[in-house]
């Protein structure tokens, strides 16, 4: 098809601010600079197309106007063009086959006062690039992705049953349970421990993780998001994003300190020991990208990342299958045939487990927990496409039923697991989840164990059951709930 010329992130931002004061000159910008973008809706001065899309469901709208402009448009987000992807076939050709030039990081000014290009998730570059590969190697060596770290989960897994038991099939919310699952797997490989489930310090940290990952997926968060100049001026829940990644900040430098004053090189006890040696065999490398501020940046990424995304898949596949029984039935079904009773859920019985399979792809796909991806850019000027990647895994031409929750989305006629790699939850190419391996394990386990141990029981009839999300932004909030847990 046709080819397009896009310029770097450093030239968009270039016209950003030109932009801002007048639509005449963005027009004559384009033209001149962005002569190539692609076709869409015609944008307002300074709000840009903000007037054509509902903010509280900015995916949706997003989704909509791909079905007027095609699988890539550009959408001004106030007054900063974007190029939009969606569907399986472009973002494919984007993050796969060009995989290099869209490694980029676009622009996130949620997060950019606080981050400040530094750290994993929102770096770029070189510094991206070596902090990366040192905490997937780092992580790797203390296991992975590695059975080492499945008896670990297996553990945590047993720890969360019994404070399940705890609740003797009263309602309860279980979002801080299962924070603290997840949480606790991530903590033993950064700090070298994980924390009791009565912790208020833990508690408070995640708590803070929590509001910050809705407040980013909240309408203030969008409004952050698209006029950062005036909204970081203006009052709001959404100023407290960076004060929240302050607190976690200051919490990750509190246990910097303890392994500094312990560490010993013969025996490293987590990724904080590992970033510690690496910063004294750098010392005298100017151009080192391990500092202090590399450190605490990328420690607290991992925690965060590590932390809400398994949560809250958990919380929103728990909230899927009180909506639809006959699925947990079934679940229940291979879970007593495959495992039984009497021995702990592991890795190894996954492949025996079709429907388990099955269904896990199928709620991170429903679940959707980050639809519009991380902002990309690319990184030199490239013969192509776009910028801002909202990934689609609703797109139709991919999955028969779409919009429903129908596990058979992944299975055969023979009832076998059937991948498809249209669900892009970790999304792909050289900015993929790191943590995508350690991810799938905790689910699998989580999940498993919970519906050996226990029945779900809702509080009202499953057809009433809203599995729709609360908000949408950076993530798919589930709505709030609470349920029982009856031991089988
Ligand atoms: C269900 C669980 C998870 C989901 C759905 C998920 C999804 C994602 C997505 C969509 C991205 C953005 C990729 C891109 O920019 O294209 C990402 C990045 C990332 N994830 Fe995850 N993630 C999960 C769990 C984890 C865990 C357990 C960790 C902890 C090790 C982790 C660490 C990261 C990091 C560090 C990045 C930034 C990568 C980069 O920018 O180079 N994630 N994840």
């Amino acid at each position: 098809g046709q080819t397009l010329h896009l310029p770097t992130n450093g030239a968009l931002n270039i016209v950003l601010v030109l932009v801002a004061s007048c639509l005449l000159f963005l027009l004559a910008c384009r033209k001149k600079k962005f002569k190539n973008l692609p076709p869409g809706p015609t944008p307002l001065p300074f709000i840009g197309n903000m007037h054509q899309v509902d903010v509280k469901e900015l995916i949706k709208s997003l989704r909509e106007l791909s079905g007027t402009y095609g699988p890539m448009y550009t959408f001004h987000l106030g007054s900063r063009p974007c190029v939009v992807l969606s569907g399986y076939k472009v973002l494919k050709e984007a993050l796969i086959d060009k995989a290099e030039e869209f490694s980029g990081r676009g622009d996130f000014p949620a997060v950019q006062m606080w981050s400040n290009g530094n750290g994993i998730v929102y770096g770029t570059g070189e510094r991206w690039r070596s902090l990366r590969r040192f905490a997937i190697s780092t992580l790797k060596n203390f296991g992975m992705g590695k059975r080492s770290l499945e008896e670990r989960i297996k553990e945590e897994a047993q720890f969360l049953m019994a404070e399940f038991r705890k609740t003797q099939g009263k309602p309860f919310d279980p979002t801080f349970f299962l924070s603290c699952a997840g949480s606790n797997i991530i903590c033993t490989l950064v700090f070298g421990d994980r924390f009791e489930y009565t912790d208020k310090k833990f508690l408070t940290l995640l708590d803070l993780i929590n509001s910050n990952w809705k407040l980013m997926s909240s309408t203030w968060g969008q409004l952050l998001f698209t006029f950062p100049k005036i909204m970081r001026h203006v009052p709001g829940p959404h100023r407290l994003i960076y004060k929240n990644y302050l607190k976690l900040a200051e919490f990750v430098r509190e246990r910097i300190e303890m392994n500094r004053e312990t560490l010993d090189s013969n025996h490293m006890r987590d990724f904080i020991d590992c970033f510690l040696i690496k910063l004294q065999q750098e010392k005298n490398n100017p151009d080192s990208h391990f500092s202090e501020e590399t450190m605490s940046k990328t420690t607290v990424n991992l925690f965060f990342a590590g932390t809400e995304t398994v949560s809250s898949t958990l919380r929103y596949g728990l909230r899927i299958l009180l909506r639809h029984p006959e699925v947990e039935e079934k679940l229940h079904e291979e879970i007593d045939r495959v495992i039984g009773p009497n021995r702990s859920p592991c890795m190894e019985d996954r492949s025996r487990m079709p429907y388990t399979d099955a269904v896990l792809h199928e709620i991170q796909r429903y679940a959707d927990i980050v639809p519009m991806g991380v902002p990309h850019t690319v990184t030199r000027d490239i013969e192509f496409r776009g910028y801002t990647l909202p990934k689609v895994p609703f797109d139709p031409t991919q999955f028969k039923n779409p919009n429903s929750f129908d596990p058979t989305h992944f299975l055969d006629e023979n009832g076998r697991f059937r991948k498809n790699d249209a669900l892009m939850a970790f999304s792909a190419g050289k900015r993929v989840c790191l943590g995508e391996s350690l991810a799938i394990m905790e689910l699998f386990i989580f999940l498993t164990s919970i519906l050996q141990s226990f029945n779900l029981k809702p509080l009202m009839d499953p057809k009433d059951i809203d599995i729709t999300p609360e908000s949408s932004g950076l993530g798919n909030i589930p709505r709030p709930y609470q349920f029982c847990l009856l031991p089988r």
